[in-house]
């Protein structure tokens, strides 16, 4: 980007006076590659079987991705439903003109919110028969049938039925006119963990304790409930997780949960964090940078202030941890991370100007930041990182 000289004579009309006309890219932003969505549901649909459905889960908009963007790239890729975390996510996704069938996959419980959702086309999950009653009661006012996906809980203590009592009172609900079950599942605790395809791991045990209530409910073969159970990482430890339909997240994002797993998928990370240097400046050795002077220069140094800070998301605990790439090469962040701003050393280059793009993930050439690498450093998970980013970073669809 060229910066104006300052002698140059301004056309004041072409300046933006309104929000909108702001330019997305003017501080920090969120790309998004829409085509690396669909390209990485299709290769994890290669891993299973044609008749197994493909749930994208795009909550917390779409991790952190834009879930009106995402859902639609995911529904090209072959998804055929979609999750979302809260009535007002399903209710976002729904108005945008998303078709496919949505599940909210955190829990309602008063009857307004499950109005809300029946009145919305948006599939309730239910743990308990309280519910279920007022799921019913509401079809019959409608003279409908309300469609729902029923929970057990086989080992994640979260949502779900207690799976000791799941049987008898899904015998209870079988009788209730006026819902339809659309779905029955169950949620894994721990399938990136190394053991989990150790028998006698959690998620052997969550398995084969969803396979048994299964057996006991004794569903005739010509229903249509779906079964599901696993999400990214049971999807890819093996077929015997993926029942009528897998609830894939972090993966169609483009990150394997676990290092050993998915290698050979290839997948393609679809965010990419840009910012622009705001500011240079050099400083003499022994300069301290940022707040609480932890980053003291050891030689005369060249310092970009980039247009990004904590309040965007990036965590305050990755001070002096992280790098930004321009041009193929690595830049140190140094000092600690500001609400609004954070600097690099940019020693010994002449091409970062004021106005340059710098990449904080995602690749450039040859080099590759990854939030899992964040994640690590940050002592947290991928999942959190790609959550963490807020409104401020506008996101910017790119092919
Ligand atoms: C119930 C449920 N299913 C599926 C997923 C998707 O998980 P992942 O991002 O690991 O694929 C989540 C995410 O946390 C979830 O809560």
């Amino acid at each position: 980007m060229q910066i104006e000289q300052t002698n140059q004579a301004f056309n004041f009309d072409e300046y933006p006076t309104f929000e909108k006309d702001i330019d997305l890219k003017q501080r920090a932003w969120i790309e998004v590659k829409s085509e690396a969505i669909e390209t990485n549901v299709r290769k994890l649909r290669s891993k299973i079987s044609k008749n197994c459905q493909f749930m994208a889960v795009v909550k917390a908009d779409g991790y952190g991705h834009d879930a009106k963007l995402v859902s639609e790239y995911a529904i090209k890729g072959g998804a055929s439903q979609l999750g979302v975390a809260t009535l007002n996510e399903g209710i976002k996704l729904r108005s945008s003109g998303v078709k496919k069938p949505i599940l909210i996959l955190g829990n309602l419980y008063t009857k307004r919110d499950l109005i809300s959702s029946f009145k919305h086309d948006l599939m309730p999950t239910i743990s308990s028969i309280r519910e279920c009653l007022i799921c019913n009661n509401i079809g019959k006012h409608f003279g409908l049938k309300f469609s729902l996906h029923l929970k057990v809980d086989t080992g994640m203590s979260r949502l779900g039925f207690e799976s000791n009592k799941f049987v008898e009172q899904f015998e209870k609900i079988k009788s209730f006119e006026n819902i339809s079950i659309e779905g029955i599942y169950s949620h894994l605790s721990s399938a990136d963990e190394n053991n989990a395809l150790d028998p006698k791991s959690i998620t052997q045990i969550q398995r084969q304790k969803f396979n048994e209530l299964l057996k006991q409910i004794n569903l005739d073969t010509n229903n249509e409930i779906k079964i599901h159970l696993a999400n990214s990482a049971g999807m890819l430890l093996n077929k015997d997780f993926h029942f009528h339909m897998v609830r894939i997240g972090l993966s169609m994002y483009g990150y394997s949960p676990l290092a050993k797993m998915g290698k050979n998928l290839s997948l393609k990370p679809a965010l990419f964090l840009k910012v622009k240097v705001a500011f240079i400046r050099v400083i003499d050795s022994g300069v301290s940078v940022s707040y609480g002077g932890k980053f003291v220069s050891s030689r005369k140094t060249k310092i970009a202030v980039l247009s990004i800070g904590y309040a965007d998301g990036v965590p305050r605990n990755l001070s002096g941890k992280i790098n930004a790439i321009h041009n193929n090469k690595l830049y140190p962040q140094v000092g600690s991370i500001t609400m609004d701003q954070m600097m690099l050393d940019i020693t010994g280059s002449n091409e970062i100007r004021i106005g340059s793009t710098m990449v904080l993930l995602g690749s450039d050439g040859d080099k590759t930041i990854s939030p899992l690498e964040w994640a690590r450093k940050s002592n947290t998970i991928p999942w959190e990182i790609l959550c963490s980013f807020k409104n401020r970073l506008p996101r910017v669809q790119v092919d």
